[in-house]
């Protein structure tokens, strides 16, 4: 069984198909989107050694050739010297307006091959099959596209929507539980942000999700993709409501700069303290209870995920230095800071004009050096 959820932009609109098994169907389901027999598909080496040949079998199936162009995994390769690579292997495959990239990986092939995509030839048409929980619930759904540089993360990149997004719960069994808590944080986040409902049922079906029971999983998926679909067809360029997603990101990303973006800490797990530090620090300001702040800590760390600075790797961190990378941080705007912040389980929205000297005393009150 799958079910498809409308990404309603208009001329730029798509489907995301959430299904277990569509892998399979993926020669059947992309053929409409081509005008030669053939799409490049981006992947990195794990997942190409995992489901590769799935995927190339499933689109020979269908009469469709698929012409690998693989990346090495990591964050690392969402740089300037991998997007000139990948375009570069595109370009010897001479690859035209009328072909289409598939990005078939996590979020960083996702956003390589959309953004590669999305220059390439001044733009062409991709598609995502997003083989992690992060990229099936966030990344791959609303056409963010970009690299990072040494100055910061997603700094180069560009709104590039796909034609076709390609959810199959099925490959999710090869991946590591870690990646699968770090997705889960991005889960929890939709019901944080904005359905109290879906975020009650979270903490009900946590162990389910994660543990990827078939009907817990398919409807943590589908919700989150919902959510994401319904706030990105009302704000795509992310001038209001968008910005709501970005809860937990301010604290998250200031914890990612401090441990280097690798395997210290996970993008997902970066959010999921970063969602708990938001909720406290808006209690902190009296905004949410301290009852809803102490619930929201306890569903993302019953999940796994850290929830305090002390949890995170790296720990003590210094508060200036983490103030500091708030202010670079894209949703810094004139110097001020803006967050999502909190009202009540499943209420957020976004704050400007947030005192950073607040900030940093409440980091200091959470275990950061003064
Ligand atoms: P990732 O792409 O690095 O994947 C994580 C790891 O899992 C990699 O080692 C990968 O090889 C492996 N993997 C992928 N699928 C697998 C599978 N099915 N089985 C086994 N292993 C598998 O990381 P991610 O968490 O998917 O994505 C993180 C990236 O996404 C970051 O660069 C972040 O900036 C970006 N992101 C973008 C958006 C957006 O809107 N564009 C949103 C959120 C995050
Ligand atoms: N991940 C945040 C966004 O897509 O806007």
């Amino acid at each position: 069984m799958s079910r498809s959820v409308p990404v309603g932009l208009g001329e730029r609109a798509y489907e995301v198909v959430v299904g277990d098994g569509l892998l399979d169907a993926a020669g059947r389901l992309v053929a409409p989107f081509l005008k030669r027999g053939r799409t490049a598909v981006v992947s990195d080496e794990t997942v190409w050694r995992l489901h590769g040949e799935r995927l190339t079998a499933a689109l020979e199936a269908a009469g469709v050739r698929a012409l690998p162009v693989i990346v090495p995994p990591g964050e690392q390769t969402k740089s300037f010297e991998g997007l000139a690579d990948v375009c570069d292997r595109l370009l010897a495959l001479e690859l035209d307006r009328g072909d289409i990239v598939t990005a078939f990986g996590g979020g960083v092939v996702g956003d390589l091959a959309g953004f590669a995509a999305a220059i390439y030839k001044r733009g062409i048409d991709f598609v995502q099959i997003p083989t992690t929980l992060l990229a099936q619930v966030d990344s791959s759904v609303g056409g963010k596209t970009a690299i990072d540089t040494p100055r910061g993360k997603n700094l180069i990149g560009a709104f590039h929507q796909p034609k076709l997004v390609l959810a199959d719960l099925s490959v999710l069994s090869t991946l590591p539980d870690r990646e699968m808590r770090a997705g889960y944080a991005e889960i929890i986040k939709y019901g944080l942000l904005g359905d109290r409902g879906f975020f009650e049922w979270l903490e009900a079906n946590a162990a389910a999700v994660l543990a990827r029971e078939p009907e817990a999983l398919a409807h943590a998926v589908a919700r989150s993709i919902e959510m994401k679909a319904e706030i990105v067809a009302e704000d795509e360029k992310e001038q209001g409501r968008r910005a709501l997603l970005n809860l937990g990101h301010t604290f998250g990303h200031a914890l990612e700069s401090e441990t280097g973006y690798g395997d210290a800490l996970l993008h997902g797990e970066a959010v999921g303290a970063g969602m708990a530090l938001a909720f406290r620090f808006s209690a902190g300001q009296g905004l949410v209870s301290g009852q809803d702040a102490v619930r929201a800590t306890r569903a993302i760390a019953a999940s796994g995920l850290p929830t305090t600075l002390q949890d995170v790797a790296g720990h003590p961190f210094d508060a200036g230095r983490l103030v500091a990378h708030m202010g670079q941080d894209k949703k810094a705007e004139g110097g001020r800071l803006t967050f999502i912040l909190a009202r009540a389980l499943g209420e957020a929205f976004v704050a400007k004009d947030v005192d950073a000297g607040a900030v940093r005393d409440f980091l200091v009150a959470e275990g950061a050096r003064p």
